[in-house]
């Protein structure tokens, strides 16, 4: 429907019909008008596959491809690869008549104890923008809309509907509001869903900052906003912030809220922001309704004969996977080579593939460890430990006993269910103490005992030295076995990389003290040190670090090359990376380009990724990666302009294959564009120097004093500032004088 009909339709409407529309039919559509041809669409849960609960009872849904979650996902460092994820989920909505996606989730992972941080991608911003740029992209490649959330900053699950997060203006923009701005921009997802967490005081939900100022203004956002479930407090100011659907629907309750806004009747919720007045005016509802008719109109034709191929759908999810699972260790255990293995721990046959709450899938076909790796060799089973008790520890001898009989142990084992969840934040990052028993004791018996773990955030590893093989499977989607096996029996080349640091202990991550906060309100005290930034800021050397993965060759960086060594802000660098697989496997690398200041005058990370790429290298053949680095690349969130600015000065682009073994770098100068402020009686002597207001200044200076104050001047020190020019003995200088040549250098 054109833009003119929906106005001429808005126009058609009565008060009642608008507000109606502004919040949920139920928990899974939008409000139909039948008078006025207005169709419903219907909405699910995402992210990592279909969980379409319409019209099934609480807890249920059809059927659906459970593809790997984001944390997987994100550690295949291939924006291609969630794309196509992304379609195929496109597909199965399509299937299912449903219009919009409620994902992909996109928050930036502050501390790996977050609940939800199996739906997130990384701890770094530009990860994390292009896998969720890649998955909208795919999603509405298939004419199916999406719903990028929780924006933003839902960073933890205590308190989590009313936990104010207290965070500065730098770490907003560099880091959390940072993973949204690329998605946004170059996605342009449908819709996208708030947070239920206030920011600085303010609710997500109705702050006109988040959803007006930075997601429309300056982003240039054309969909509409819907709530989380249950996350509006004002629904009033909601709307007058930019927050177009209430979600699920509250019926009468706050359609009466929106109606007495614009006639003046009475208005239960208190306002929060001192500039809404709990008056809304019927333009500012027709605004709203029109954002969310433009979408339900773009969207809601029904895909007749709509099929997905669920076969293929599972195909794609064993190669997500397999494209994923980061190798952390291998001591020549792996892959895999004839012999009797022994497959231990019951993850083996009950694998944990995604995890709780609302983006568990009613997976259609799932594929255990253990079977898929008894169509590769011989293979033998023990329980280990017991799911459903941790305190059980009567397994382990007979595990232990039936690795020693075999060739090798592979262990399956990590966090179960009851661990990690959306709903609450862990309190610690261990696995459970009968699985480490396990580990340890096989260990002792068998020499060559290789750990498959499934977890959907870090832990700690106390074995890391006693096995000979480490392969993280994260939690890898109704697949996950299929990919273990493959990867196990080198049936496929490991080529996942990190996507978050894994530290030694709790007492090192960046939030620790400062999590999950006191009387709902937390202290982001780390700012923009946030995941390797941290790390690498306090030289704290992490279990494994952000970006790191093995695989089954190895890859020499030869050489770099840059386009200039000198550029302007605003010119683009090209960055040429020469790679060789020295192995005698095919493989793929993750090149990652990383930045640094090299004497930055505010506080910068020791390096930031600003770029990566994922390549396929035959074993003894070179590669050429080549990169665009613009002005992004340079900058940070300058406090006192509130804006992105960069600075003159030198960089040093590293290239690597994991954030801590970058071989390659070279240096480039930059020169900047100073932004000038005003002279005040505060600017100090140095701040003149290349500012042209402060020639004029000096000019005017001189004219007025006379030749007596230039020769003193070059005796002053330069930190003072100008007031001092009066205030010195027996100046020739006044104070009015002063001021009168700052205002005329300003003004000029
Ligand atoms: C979650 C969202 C989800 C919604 C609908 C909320 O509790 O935070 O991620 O999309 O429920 O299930």
């Amino acid at each position: 429907m054109k833009k003119n009909d929906i106005k001429a339709l808005v126009e058609k409407m009565t008060l009642d019909e608008k507000v109606s529309l502004l919040s949920g039919k139920d928990a899974w559509s939008t409000v139909p008008i039948p008078r006025l041809g207005i169709p419903s669409i219907n909405l699910s849960d995402g992210p990592h596959g279909l969980r379409c609960c319409q019209g099934l009872g609480w807890g249920e849904s059809v059927p659906a491809t459970c593809f790997p979650p984001a944390v997987l996902l994100a550690c295949s460092f291939d924006e291609e690869l969630a794309k196509k994820q992304g379609a195929a989920i496109g597909e199965e909505a399509q299937a299912q008549d449903v219009q919009i996606v409620l994902g992909p989730g996109n928050n930036i992972k502050r501390t790996p104890l977050g609940g939800r941080c199996f739906e997130y991608f990384s701890e770094d911003p530009v990860l994390s923008g292009h896998m969720a740029a890649g998955v909208i992209k795919g999603i509405q490649s298939k004419k199916v809309g999406t719903s990028l959330k929780h924006f933003a900053c839902n960073s933890q699950e205590t308190d989590r509907f009313v936990v104010n997060e207290k965070i500065g203006e730098r770490a907003l923009r560099e880091i959390y509001l940072k993973s949204y701005e690329y998605p946004v921009k170059n996605a342009k997802p449908t819709t996208l869903m708030c947070a239920y967490n206030k920011i600085n005081g303010d609710y997500c939900s109705q702050s006109k900052w988040l959803l007006s100022d930075v997601l429309r203004s300056e982003w240039g956002f054309k969909g509409f906003v819907m709530s989380d479930w249950g996350a509006v407090d004002n629904r009033a100011q909601g709307v007058y912030a930019g927050l177009e659907l209430e979600m699920p629907g509250t019926g009468k309750e706050n359609d009466r809220e929106l109606k007495n806004a614009v006639t003046g009747g009475e208005v239960a919720m208190p306002a929060v922001d001192k500039r809404f007045k709990n008056k809304l005016t019927e333009k500012q509802i027709d605004k709203a309704v029109t954002r969310l008719l433009e979408v339900v109109f773009a969207l809601h034709e029904k895909k007749t004969g709509a099929k997905c191929d669920y076969e293929k759908h599972h195909k794609t999810a064993v190669e997500v996977a397999k494209e994923s699972m980061v190798l952390l260790k291998n001591k020549g255990a792996l892959p895999i080579r004839g012999g009797k293995t022994a497959v231990i721990g019951e993850m083996a046959v009950k694998p944990r593939y995604q995890g709780g709450g609302s983006s568990c899938v009613n997976a259609i076909n799932v594929t255990q460890p253990l079977e898929a790796m008894r169509q590769y060799g011989e293979v033998e089973y023990a329980e280990g430990y017991s799911l459903s008790d941790d305190s059980d520890y009567s397994r382990i001898n007979a595990a232990a006993e039936l690795a020693a009989s075999c060739d090798r142990a592979v262990i399956i084992c990590g966090l179960p269910d009851e661990y990690e969840s959306e709903g609450f934040d862990r309190t610690h990052l261990n696995i459970p103490a009968s699985h480490i028993k396990l580990i340890d004791e096989v260990a002792k018996r068998q020499k060559n005992t290789i750990v498959v773990l499934c977890n959907g955030a870090p832990v700690t590893m106390p074995f890391v030295d006693k096995v000979n093989a480490i392969l993280e499977a994260y939690l890898g989607g109704e697949g996950a076995g299929e990919a273990i096996a493959d990867l196990l029996y080198g049936k496929a080349n490991p080529c996942g990389k990190l996507a978050e640091t894994f530290p030694q202990r709790i007492e090192d991550t960046p939030a620790y003290g400062n999590f999950p906060g006191e009387n709902c309100e937390v202290t982001y005290a780390e700012g923009i040190y946030v995941g390797y930034r941290w790390y690498e800021k306090r030289g704290i050397k992490p279990l494994f670090p952000f970006g790191y993965g093995l695989s089954y060759t190895d890859f020499r960086y030869d050489e770099m090359k840059l386009s200039s060594d000198k550029i302007n802000e605003n010119d683009k660098l090209t960055v040429t990376v020469k790679v060789t697989n020295i192995g005698k496997t095919d493989g793929k690398e993750v090149v990652q380009l990383y930045v640094r200041e090299n004497a930055p005058r505010v506080s910068r990370p020791e390096k930031e990724l600003k770029a990566f790429k994922k390549v396929f290298i035959k074993a003894g053949v070179s590669a050429e990666v080549t990169f665009t680095l613009d002005r992004e690349a340079f900058t940070y969130w300058d406090e006192v302009h509130h804006c992105f600015a960069a600075d003159s000065g030198t960089f040093t682009v590293t290239a690597g294959g994991s954030s801590d073994n970058c071989p390659l770098s070279c240096e480039v100068k930059v020169k900047a564009e100073k932004i000038f402020d005003d002279i005040t009686i505060h600017t100090r002597f140095c701040d003149l120097d290349d500012n042209p207001k402060g020639k004029i200044f000096m000019k005017k200076l001189f004219k007025v004093t006379g030749t007596k104050l230039k020769k003193e001047f070059k005796y002053l020190p330069m930190d003072w500032p100008l007031r001092t020019l009066v205030q010195m003995y027996k100046s020739p200088l006044t104070m009015p004088q002063l001021m009168k040549i700052i205002d005329e250098a300003n003004s000029e």
